[in-house]
This record gives C-alpha cells, structure tokens and sequence, in this order.
C-alpha cells in the first residue's frame, strides 16, 4: 500500500482487467451492506455505455448519467434512491459515445460527481472490465482502489496488468484485492500471495487483501430475481464475506 493518488479517500472504484469477474454483483451487494451499517451510500453505475446496475436490481431508471452528461440535468434529480442511505446512479447501456469518453469528457464526469460526492460517507463506483479512459478516470478520482479477480490464470494475469497500467501516472491510490469464487479461505490466500508476491517484484507495490467471496449458487439466482443475495440470502456465505468486506470499509 505504499502509492497515493490525489483520489478522494472515501470513494472506491472497483475494477478488474478481465470482465465478467463480479464487480457489479459485489460493488450492488456491498452497497447494501454499507448503508445497512448506517452509511451514507453511493453507487455508481460507471461501466457508462453497458450500465448494468438497475438491470441487476430490477430499478427503472428513465434518466441516467448521459443525460446529466449531454442535457445538462441535475444529477440529484436522477439519482434513485433504494433505501433512505442508498443511492444509484444509473448508467446508458448501447451507447458507444458513452463508452469511448475521451479523457476530456471523463473529466466532465469528475466534476458531476464531485457536486454529490461529499453528500456521501462512502462512494463505490462500478467500473467497465478493462484499461479503457473510463476505468484509469476513475481509479484517478477514487483514493481507494479494488481489483476484483478469480482464481483463474487469465483472470490473475489481467488484474496485474491493470495494476501495472494504475501503477502509473499517479492513477494508483490504495490498492485492496478482492478474489471472488473461491473454493475456500486458502485458494483465496494462495491466490493473493501469488499475485502479491508479483506486484512487490516487479512494480513495487503492495496490496491489501479486503476480502474473498466463495463460489456459490445464490450469487447467480439473486441476479436472475434481480435482487442482492445480501438481501435475498442474508445468513449465505457470500452474504457474510460481504458483511465482512463491508466491516472493514466502514472502519477506516
Ligand atoms: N461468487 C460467485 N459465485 C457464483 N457466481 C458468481 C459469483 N460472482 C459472480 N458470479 C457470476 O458471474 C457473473 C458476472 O458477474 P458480474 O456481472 O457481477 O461481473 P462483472 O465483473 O461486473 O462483469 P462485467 O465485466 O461484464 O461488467 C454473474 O452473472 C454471476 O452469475
Ligand atoms: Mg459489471
């Protein structure tokens, strides 16, 4: 943990090099343990041109960032709130302009988030797989940066060199690990060390492991009901490892 960007501490991005690794399902189940805790929380929908957060939660959202983006809206009177301490702001989803925001354009969005942000104790933004503007944008803007990754090898290999593309420029704030679908706590740990291990050798770095969320069917089946498994399954083993994760983040 030894690099700090100028990101404010209280926002998170959360990112991965390869897609499809769980980013949306933890950064959705998260918020929910947050402001269950009695923080004040936002989550961002910033995978801008294939939003997937209110499809996730079954949430219409008629306005989204793009049109705060493009119409000039008030980004308060599109946020949806989901319980008195959670609000979303939702994304455009097939909307290519959206996703290839030049890093002029990312800037516009800074600073409509910077309008609300300090309405929030915790800011979690969902970012797009990848290296794309958007995901260096916001891992920029957010002092806290969660990789989310799986045991598999194209899943470690990416998440490394997304940190080795953060670890640049001053885009790289604190640097927590989260491994999803694990069998158990030691593939977990063998998994961080191994990509720990690689990260101090070669870039220098060190990481924080902030949790690890096991393999497991309720995952799967609240997203098909369009509902958090943190709400749906509270006493499942991923509902705690979030719980977990959660814990930490309200303490610091
Ligand atoms: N712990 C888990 N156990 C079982 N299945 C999981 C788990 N985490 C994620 N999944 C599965 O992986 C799929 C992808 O999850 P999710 O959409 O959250 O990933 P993502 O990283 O946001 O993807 P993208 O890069 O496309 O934005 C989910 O539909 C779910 O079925
Ligand atoms: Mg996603």
């Amino acid at each position: 943990m030894a690099n700090f960007n100028n990101g404010n501490k209280s926002v998170y991005c959360i990112s991965s090099g390869k897609g499809g690794v769980g980013k949306t399902s933890i950064a959705i189940n998260l918020s929910y343990a947050l402001s269950g805790a009695g923080k004040k929380a936002l989550l961002i929908d910033g995978d801008l041109g294939l939003a997937n957060i209110d499809v996730m939660l079954g949430a219409v959202s008629r306005e989204n960032i793009k049109d705060v983006f493009e119409k000039g809206l008030d980004v308060k009177e599109i946020l949806i709130f989901q319980n008195e301490n959670l609000a979303i702001l939702p994304a455009s989803s097939g909307v290519v302009e959206m996703a290839n925001l030049s890093f002029e354009g990312m800037g516009r969005i800074e600073n409509i988030l910077r309008s609300i942000i300090n309405e929030f104790d915790i800011v979690l933004i969902d970012a797009a797989a990848g290296i794309g503007t958007s995901v260096l944008s916001f891992n920029a803007f957010a002092g806290q940066n969660i990789v989310v990754l799986t045991p598999e090898p194209t899943s470690i290999t990416d998440a490394y060199a997304l940190i080795k593309v953060l670890s640049k420029d001053e885009i790289l704030g604190t640097l927590h690990l989260i491994i999803n679908r694990v069998k158990d706590e030691k593939e977990a740990r063998g998994v961080f060390e191994g990509l720990n291990k690689a990260l101090d050798r070669f870039l220098g770095i060190q990481a924080n492991l902030l949790g690890w969320i096991p393999q497991a069917n309720e995952v799967s089946k609240a997203i098909r009901e369009q509902k958090p498994f943190y709400l749906l399954y509270p006493d499942s083993q991923p509902s705690r490892a979030i719980e977990e994760i959660s814990n930490i983040i309200a303490e610091f």
